[in-house]
């Protein structure tokens, strides 16, 4: 299973920005990674995106919505995003969950509009700080694996990025130590959930990954790569997490 090395610029990022990707694709051309890579740019550069990335490195939307067209002011379908040139699309990110009010049968519903697109879907998980606080960390993001993960999820079209949302934004990282667990324990749930599918699933960290931390979180058992805020926005400290990804 290769790990994926995944950069989500959120809201930024306009024409300039491009030069960023083309650093990006420079970088991975001058020494081909032991990773999957992919950015996922604001919706508005993807086309050109594809321009510049050629096919180096793999780009993907930051949200979708469930329907294929129709009349959704504002919104964005994902046969719209794979046709201006991603191929996978974030999905149930909590900044989605918390500013758009998204629900996790939303999440579903825009994981299997995702699938009917042919794109994969990233499904994000994880906690806020008051319920990791409460002790119920595992609760929360078991509830978000069996409520946002459709049952036809497999390695081929899905992969899953564990988010503690206090981590986010905020330079602030669980311990190794828990990352593992929770890596661990959202395996367990996603086999208990998909049965013989859930092999191969990628499990990523994201939360204030950086090139100094993600050496550590990239050499854990269960990881399956890294979802980069902040730190994927800088081409240098992008390759740089990407040179630590592992050959597994
Ligand atoms: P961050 O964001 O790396 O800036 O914390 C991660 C994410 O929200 O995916």
């Amino acid at each position: 299973m290769r790990q994926l090395i995944a950069g989500n610029w959120k809201m930024n990022g306009e024409s300039g920005a491009l030069s960023t990707l083309l650093e990006i694709r420079k970088g991975i051309e001058a020494k081909t990674p032991v990773a999957d890579v992919l950015v996922c740019p604001p919706a508005t550069l993807l086309a050109r995106a594809r321009q510049v990335v050629a096919d180096a490195f793999a780009l993907g939307g930051q949200d979708c919505h469930p329907e294929p067209n129709g009349a959704y002011t504002g919104d964005i379908s994902a046969e719209m995003l794979r046709d201006s040139g991603a191929t996978s699309v974030i999905v149930g990110h909590s900044e989605r969950r918390r500013y758009h009010s998204e629900s996790s049968a939303l999440v579903a519903a825009k994981a299997r509009g995702a699938w009917r697109a042919g794109l994969t879907a990233i499904i994000c998980v994880g906690e806020t700080e008051l319920e990791r606080n409460a002790g119920s960390a595992r609760e929360v993001c078991s509830r978000h694996i069996g409520q946002s993960i459709p049952k036809a999820a497999n390695a081929d079209n899905t992969i899953v990025a564990y988010e503690p949302v206090w981590a986010i934004g905020t330079g602030r990282t669980p311990t190794l130590a828990e990352i593992g667990e929770m890596h661990a324990y959202i395996r367990k749930c996603l086999a208990q959930l998909l049965r013989d599918d859930a092999e191969g699933i990628r499990i990523l960290y994201g939360g204030s990954v950086t090139p100094a931390n993600s050496i550590e979180i990239l050499a854990l058992e269960n990881v399956g790569g890294v979802l980069v805020g902040g730190a994927s926005l800088k081409a240098a400290q992008f390759l740089e997490i990407l040179s630590h990804a592992l050959a597994r």
